[in-house]
């Protein structure tokens, strides 16, 4: 039931050896820069991903009845390369993105590829896009692996097929407000997840019912929207697009993933960067009062990166973080960031050269 037909391979030899794409790389933002080449993998429901492919970046075909577009059977990852100042490229923890999909392709009934067969993948990306991978400094190419139920169905079962693509565009800052302080906006009528769904995991179905709410709140000056549980509507869980952390004196705090949260990558790099640090790190359940009442707030997220935030608006009531100098979101930041660049020691293997 072979769905969408395979674009055409390319041999290694047609990469471009220019070192950078001739583009402005002082103005990138979060928008979509395509790059020259995608990855794409398949395999049917019984079956194992095999021999994958790298081709032109282009449209996909796919049948009208793909188990993606009529049931949502699909989830994405992001991952980012970027380039050193000595020249070399990396990649940041892409073992742990191949893990999550494997979590989430269980979740939506979908084989998923293995972890090697994903982070080979994703490094065959990056490199034969290495000249859309910034400069040091001015960002870095973002990496969307897809996966997705391709083969055609019209009852609800599983697709018979699936497709494993990856696409790279060069990147900035997630946010306009670049590295300004975000204003976020806690949305208290609609959800992102409920208990018992899929807000643990990455699938696309997590994000179109978030697209409402934000919009209104982008509409209204709000950087992004802080969703609230959907049982007590009391605690905080997420933002659009990434997680968040508050700290109160020497603690830092962030909503515990209990399967409504997404496990962030940066999430728990943060976590563990500020446990070597020496602080101490709760994983728990946060009220929107004690995010109000916090020294300093941060979003984190592969897009992102480590983001930190101004001010809060629920119900009417608008609080403006004290700390805004945000000492502990810089050091927890600049300590990543010194791991990312080679500035300090990467103790644990999160550096993946390409
Ligand atoms: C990422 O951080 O990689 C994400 O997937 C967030 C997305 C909404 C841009």
């Amino acid at each position: 039931a072979a769905a969408a037909s395979l674009p055409q391979v390319c041999e290694p030899s047609v990469y471009s050896d220019e070192e950078y794409a001739d583009i402005d790389w002082n103005n990138l933002g979060f928008g979509l820069m395509p790059t020259d080449y995608m990855y794409t993998m398949k395999c049917t429901q019984d079956d194992n991903f095999e021999q994958g492919q790298l081709s032109p970046y282009g449209n996909i075909e796919l049948s009208p009845s793909a188990g993606v577009l009529n049931y949502a059977q699909g989830l994405f990852e992001g991952t980012k390369a970027y380039r050193r100042e000595d020249g070399r490229l990396f990649l940041f923890r892409p073992d742990q993105n191949a893990i999550r999909m494997q979590i989430g392709a269980e979740r939506m009934c979908m084989p998923s590829p293995t972890v090697e067969q994903f982070v080979d993948a994703v490094k065959q990306t990056a490199l034969a896009n290495r000249r859309w991978i910034p400069p040091p400094g001015k960002g870095s190419l973002y990496i969307r692996p897809l996966l997705m139920g391709s083969g055609p169905i019209l009852g609800l079962a599983p697709a018979p097929e699936y497709t494993f693509l990856i696409y790279a565009s060069a990147v900035g800052n997630y946010f306009k407000e670049g590295l300004a302080p975000l204003s976020l906006y806690v949305e208290d009528e609609s959800h992102r997840a409920s208990r018992g769904g899929a807000g643990g995991v990455k699938t696309i179905a997590n994000y179109a019912p978030v697209l409402k709410a934000l919009t209104r709140a982008r509409n209204r000056g709000f950087s992004d929207v802080l969703y609230l549980d959907s049982v007590n509507k009391k605690n905080i869980e997420e933002a659009s697009s990434c997680n968040i952390f508050i700290v109160k004196g020497n603690v830092l705090s962030t909503p515990a993933t209990n399967g409504t949260i997404l496990e962030g990558v940066t999430r728990k790099s943060i976590i563990g960067v500020a446990r070597d640090l020496g602080y101490q790190v709760e994983e728990r359940s946060i009220s929107v009062e004690e995010l109000m009442d916090g020294d300093e707030v941060f979003c984190t997220g592969t897009a992102v990166g480590v983001a930190p935030v101004g001010s809060i608006t629920y119900q009417n009531k608008r609080v403006e973080y004290k700390m805004s100098a945000h000492p502990m979101c810089r050091e927890l930041y600049s300590t990543l960031v010194g791991i990312q660049t080679g500035l300090i020691e990467d103790k644990r293997g999160w550096i993946v050269d390409i």
